[in-house]
């Protein structure tokens, strides 16, 4: 028997050491969470994906009263860019969550089924995606969606 290690690297930075770039990434999820539509959870969750092409296209969750029909904002964020840029890839997607108390003080990582989602994304356009999970105290930046989702199923195993 043996035990295979498998390592997450997640860099923790503030707000101020993130680029130009990313700190507008992190502001467009931050306002996506206004669009969100949360009758029933009453949480509020924005993304923003930054594409190749340099455009920022933005989501939100989309709750419905049979709860299962609803979607997380990372999934309705990158199936809308998915389906808008084609042939776009998504370099970096910025998550941010707000509660009846605020934005939320540590990081919101994303769902399982968003992950694997993330995951298709990355592998579809074959580009690492970056991933910055926001909270008012702490920013965690990723790598890749390996970071979030080792062994993963993906299409090598069809
Ligand atoms: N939610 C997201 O939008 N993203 C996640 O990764 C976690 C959960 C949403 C789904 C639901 O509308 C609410 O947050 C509470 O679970």
């Amino acid at each position: 028997m043996k035990t295979i290690k498998i390592e997450t690297n997640v860099c923790v930075c503030t707000y101020a050491e993130l680029s130009e770039e990313e700190r507008r990434l992190v502001d467009a999820a931050k306002e996506a969470t206004s669009r969100s539509y949360a009758p029933y959870s009453h949480f509020a969750v924005g993304a923003a994906a930054l594409l190749g092409n340099g455009i920022v296209v933005t989501g939100s969750n989309q709750e419905n009263a049979a709860y299962p029909s609803g979607t997380c904002a990372e999934r309705t964020t990158l199936f809308y860019a998915n389906s808008q840029y084609p042939d776009q890839p998504v370099k970096t997607l910025a998550i941010a969550a707000r509660n009846a108390s605020g934005f939320v003080e540590s990081p919101i990582p994303p769902c399982g089924a968003c992950r694997q989602v993330l995951l298709e994304t990355e592998r579809r356009y074959n580009h690492l995606m970056r991933i910055l999970l926001h909270s008012e105290k702490e920013i965690y930046c990723l790598e890749g969606v390996k970071s979030l989702l080792p062994l993963s199923f993906g299409a090598e195993y069809l």
